[in-house]
């Protein structure tokens, strides 16, 4: 009997480790031989800990389960599918499973995250063996052809970067992925490297190949220690198989990989702070250019991808650029994997083609609030994207429709508010994340930020309002024109969207001070 139980961090987070225990001690007591699979979570955080047993129909969910559920489950008999009050049915016919496109996470959940005999049983490797048969040229063509732009939140088209990599003339070349996933709200990498590791080591190889760079560095996150290890472990097995080394699968490419902590800034995320940071100093933002493609760590061309633009890459070469352009619509090509939180009473990771409504997302798959009360405003892209109004969830994902409404998709991340919510505290928190995270490289956004601040605990405060409401306008224009990076730049879209949208905010009566 094989029963999977999640190890990843969000299950663990709500007590995934003493539902494994429990389910071991009492099949131990009722003299089952039961294997106790740990897999990647699939992605309904509501329902973790999802406990899924296999049967010959198909693997049978039941969550959230709690380890004092687990004796009641074996009396149920759910080692074979049996009926309980936590049975959800099949998994891969629940709503919230089917209405998916699954390309990049297709395996998480599914397979055990460290056996790369059930990788390679599920479709791995494969991409990185058609990217050995081609030439770089190829390779590169691929990427460009599926449409596929950085995932990170950007949109820069993947394989116009890639191409810019493989012309540049340099001894070292490097590989590098962006694994400091520090947005609010999203969590996809981390899913993904703790459920498919794998994945992302197939997608960094087949980089290096087509660009000729050997050494290859993961900057994580240093709040992520659960993916740290799993990659660790990885990155081991993946050498001890011949993926990486001094001859990938046995040809003439030579990659070599290592996995870095973050220095735990959010700035660490900006890809040059990140890489000043790599070399061992103080994450500072470099000006661009030179882009890292040409001048990038140790001042060697390098690529520098999220960790979802290179698990995409695998699949891509696999499958082929045409079956992943056949999703998505217009620029926006392939899947999206979009993280869903927030005051929302089914939250999670869902991979869908591009151009669904954020309605659907947040009414059909969410389920509306947890709350029950009326949703009001939703941040899309992290804590420098826009909030929209419940009126403007009509628009499509895609990177087009959100920047015509002075929005971005950013990393895929959508946080959900009821009407609880006071959207100039919102405005003012922009700013106050600004001031703590910022680099300190450049005076629009370190001082900016901390002007902004003040100036919101102003408006908040109803002092001479028209006057400061007129300064926040100014400030966010000087901050968006002048700052050198997206932290400083981006700051005034949260602020602005929650002004314009949200006008009677900025105009509340001040209360009394405590
Ligand atoms: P950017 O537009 O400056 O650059 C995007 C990428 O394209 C970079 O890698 C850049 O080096 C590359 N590039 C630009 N021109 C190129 C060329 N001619 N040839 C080759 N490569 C070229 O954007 P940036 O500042 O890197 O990222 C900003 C975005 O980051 C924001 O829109 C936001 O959505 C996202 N973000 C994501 C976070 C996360 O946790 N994932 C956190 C914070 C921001
Ligand atoms: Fe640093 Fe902010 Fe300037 Fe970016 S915008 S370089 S984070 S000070």
């Amino acid at each position: 009997i094989r029963i999977f139980v999640p190890i990843d961090a969000a299950a663990l987070s709500v007590g995934a480790e003493s539902v494994a225990r429990g389910i071991a001690r009492e099949a131990q007591a009722r003299g089952l031989a039961v294997e106790i699979v740990r897999n990647g979570s699939r992605g309904m955080l509501w329902l973790e800990p999802l406990v899924e047993v296999e049967t010959p129909a198909g693997r049978i969910a039941y969550g959230p389960v709690a380890g004092k559920d687990v004796a009641g489950l074996f009396d149920a008999d759910f080692q074979s599918g049996g009926s309980h009050a936590l049975r959800l049915g099949l998994t891969e016919e629940l709503d919230w499973m089917k209405r998916q496109q699954r390309l990049t996470f297709e395996r998480i959940g599914v397979t055990d995250p460290l056996s790369l005999a059930d990788y390679r049983a599920h479709g791995g490797v494969a991409g990185l063996e058609k990217a050995l048969a081609l030439s770089a040229d190829d390779v590169v063509e691929a990427v460009r052809a599926s449409g596929l732009r950085g995932r990170g939140g950007a949109g820069f088209p993947t394989g116009t970067k890639w191409k810019t990599v493989q012309n540049a003339r340099a001894e070292q070349k490097y590989i590098v992925c962006n694994a400091d996933e520090g947005d609010s709200g999203t969590f996809a990498d981390r899913m993904l490297i703790e459920g498919d590791p794998f994945l992302l080591i197939e997608g960094m190889t087949i980089a290096a190949i087509a660009v000729g760079a050997t050494r290859g560095y993961i900057y994580l996150r240093s709040e992520y220690p659960h993916a740290f290890k799993t990659l660790q472990r990885a990155i081991l097995k993946a050498q001890g198989a011949g993926i990486l080394g001094d001859s990938v699968l046995g040809s003439r490419h030579a990659f070599h990989l290592e996995v870095r902590l973050g220095a735990g800034a959010y700035i660490c995320g900006e890809e040059t702070s990140l890489l000043e940071s790599l070399e061992g100093k103080r994450a500072l933002v470099r000006a661009k250019p030179p882009i890292p493609a040409l001048q990038g760590l140790f001042g060697k061309p390098t690529i520098v991808n999220n960790v979802l633009s290179f698990a995409a890459v695998p699949w891509i070469l696999d499958h082929g650029a045409q079956a992943y352009a056949d999703y998505g619509l217009g620029r926006s090509r392939g899947t999206l994997p979009v993280q869903l939180g927030g005051n929302v009473k089914r939250g999670g990771l869902i991979e869908l083609a591009f151009g669904i409504s954020l309605r659907e997302i947040i009414e059909d798959m969410g389920g509306g609030t947890l709350s029950g009360r009326p949703i009001r405003a939703v941040q899309v892209g992290g804590p420098l994207g826009a909030y929209l109004t419940a009126a403007q969830l009509d628009v499509a994902m895609d990177y087009e429709a959100l920047a015509a409404m002075r929005a971005m998709l950013g990393h895929g991340g959508i946080v959900v508010f009821d009407d609880s919510v006071d959207m100039a505290k919102q405005a003012r928190f922009a700013f106050e994340f600004c001031a703590k995270e910022s680099c300190g490289k450049c005076t629009p956004c370190r001082i900016g930020a901390t002007r902004g601040v003040e100036v919101m605990d102003r408006i908040i405060a109803g002092t001479e309002r028209p006057k400061n409401l007129a300064v926040l306008r100014d400030l966010s224009k000087l901050m968006t024109d002048a700052s050198l990076c997206a932290m400083g730049g981006l700051t005034p879209m949260p602020v602005l969207s929650a002004l314009n949208h949200f006008p009677e905010d900025f105009d509340r009566p001040a209360l009394p001070m405590a």
